[in-house]
């Protein structure tokens, strides 16, 4: 049976696609490389470009392949775009992925691994954050993922959808053929490492007065192999008859923004200019995990914590891509 992963040309999605192959899955990949890279999926697996709210697309790969889940990466994941643009969120995250989970039912898929994120915690009223945080999100981003937990939710009482929500929380670091490149890129490690390699000038750093060791924001960085590995576990999971859940994934070591420019220095040697700007609205100070229920539940174990090692991999892989897929 073949498990349909939806966003597999992005960066998570590319190298669960991957880690599941090697478990000897079968895998097919839907996306629409609106956000990704076809260069991302490896050759030999099965691969329709499309939207996930594309019914008929959906029951066409459902009947062509024996699909017995699905891990849906697909969606827009920008805060800031999410906040000028809303539309495009509940369009693109709610209303495509309510079509997706429509389609995935008619055809008899009843097991989803789902993407979602601490975004839908919002401000933290405890560090670390574990499953039963109060979830406000401050953003449509983290609005548009908590809906979908909502309406997964509602689908399990009412069509026995079975799921498991993983709120990721950020993920970096790479494989050796499989890395981050986000057009435009904002996540913190790449943009330190481009710096590095002198493709920007230096890194901004928004917020220099937060109420941390040294005033920046402090988040809970997590390898993206361990992340996939995490969803190989959840369908395990699934297909063991668990009940529906949502789990966190984090190493629970939070580490603030000039620490890990610190840390890049050390492992790339290079000089990183950093250039404090003013607080974005809707950055919470502390982002850090519990993750001991994916540790109990699913019986996980992240592999790669060490940040020095989750920054090394990743210059590997843009040092030998500095273009990342566009060379492809
Ligand atoms: N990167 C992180 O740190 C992080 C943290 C928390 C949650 N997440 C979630 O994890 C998932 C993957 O994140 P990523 O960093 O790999 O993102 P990404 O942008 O690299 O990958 C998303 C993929 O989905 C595709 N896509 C988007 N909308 C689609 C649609 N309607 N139909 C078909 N394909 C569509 C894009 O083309 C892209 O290839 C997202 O759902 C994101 O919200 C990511």
């Amino acid at each position: 049976m073949a498990i349909l992963v939806t966003g597999g040309a992005g960066y998570i999605g590319s190298v669960t696609t991957e880690l599941l192959r090697a478990r000897g899955e079968q895998v097919v990949v839907l996306d629409n490389l609106s956000r990704g890279h076809r260069g991302a999926v490896a050759e030999g697996v099965p691969f329709y470009e499309g939207n996930i709210g594309d019914r008929e697309l959906v029951t066409r790969i459902c009947r062509e392949h024996d699909l017995d889940a699905c891990v849906h990466f697909a969606a827009f994941a920008y805060v800031g775009e999410s906040v000028a643009q809303p539309a495009l969120y509940y369009e693109n995250n709610v209303e495509q992925g309510v079509r997706l989970l429509g389609a995935l039912l008619s055809c008899g898929v009843r097991r989803l691994v789902f993407s979602s994120t601490c975004a839908t915690y919002g401000e933290p009223q405890r560090i670390p954050i574990d499953e039963a945080h109060p979830q406000r999100p401050t953003n449509p981003y983290g609005w548009s993922k908590l809906f979908m937990e909502r309406i997964m939710t509602d689908y399990d009482h009412a069509y026995d959808l079975k799921f498991v929500a993983l709120r990721y929380f950020n993920a970096s670091g790479a494989l050796p053929e499989r890395g981050e490149h986000h057009e435009p890129e904002t996540h913190l490690i790449p943009l330190v490492l481009k710096a590095a390699l002198g493709g920007i000038e230096h890194v901004s750093v928004f917020g220099g007065d937060y109420d941390t060791r040294d005033g920046t924001c402090v988040r809970d960085y997590i390898h993206v192999e361990d992340l996939a590995e995490a969803h190989a576990l959840a369908l395990d999971y699934l297909r063991g008859g668990g009940p529906s859940t949502a789990v966190n994934l984090g190493n629970g070591q939070g580490y603030s923004v000039l620490e890990v420019v610190e840390a890049a220095r050390r492992v790339t040697g290079r000089e990183i200019k950093v250039e404090v700007q003013a607080r974005r609205p809707g950055d919470p100070s502390h982002l850090v995990a519990d993750a001991a229920r994916a540790r109990g539940l699913l019986g996980w174990q992240p592999r790669r914590p060490d940040l020095e090692a989750i920054i090394g991999s990743a210059w590997e892989w843009h040092t030998a891509r500095p273009r990342g897929y566009s060379a492809d």
